[in-house]
């Protein structure tokens, strides 16, 4: 999927969300200033959260709720952590197999612990500025 600009990131979004199926686990990849938080907060919006949501820049969890249907939402970055028992300590399965929608950022930190049916995202800016999404 091509994203033309920060402009047609709802559109992007929404069809992200058309294909997202009964999965419920996503690992976003993608290098620094890629794009995964400011899309995953798109597909939040999407999904019906209307909270102000950041990147879960101090935090490896941030945890949203949906307006429309009362489901939550857990947004991970994995970005910091040092150690896989950090991970451990968070109860990560705990959010993970919840049934609730994860979205997680830095997931290559965490590759081992991936649940298996976990669906692959991919980011790239391109030189134009445009996003290609592949998933
Ligand atoms: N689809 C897009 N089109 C244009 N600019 C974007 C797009 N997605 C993100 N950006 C910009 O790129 C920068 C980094 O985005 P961010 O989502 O924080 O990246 P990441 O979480 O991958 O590090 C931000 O300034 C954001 O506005
Ligand atoms: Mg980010």
């Amino acid at each position: 999927m091509k994203i033309q600009n920060i402009e047609s990131i709802h559109e992007a979004a929404r069809s992200f969300v058309d294909a997202m199926g009964q999965a419920r686990v996503f690992a976003f990849y993608g290098s620094m200033g890629a794009g995964k938080t400011t899309f995953i907060k798109a597909v939040c919006q999407e999904l019906g959260v209307s909270d102000v949501i950041t990147s879960p820049t101090f935090a490896i969890v941030n945890e949203y709720q949906s307006d429309t249907t009362g489901s939550l939402i857990y947004h991970f970055d994995f970005y910091r952590i040092k150690k896989l028992e950090e991970v451990y300590d968070m109860g990560y399965e705990d959010y993970f197999y919840s049934g609730a929608v994860c979205f997680i950022e830095w997931p290559e930190l965490i590759e081992d612990l991936l649940p298996e049916d976990a669906v692959r995202v991919t980011i790239k800016a391109e030189t134009d500025g445009s996003r290609t999404l592949d998933f």
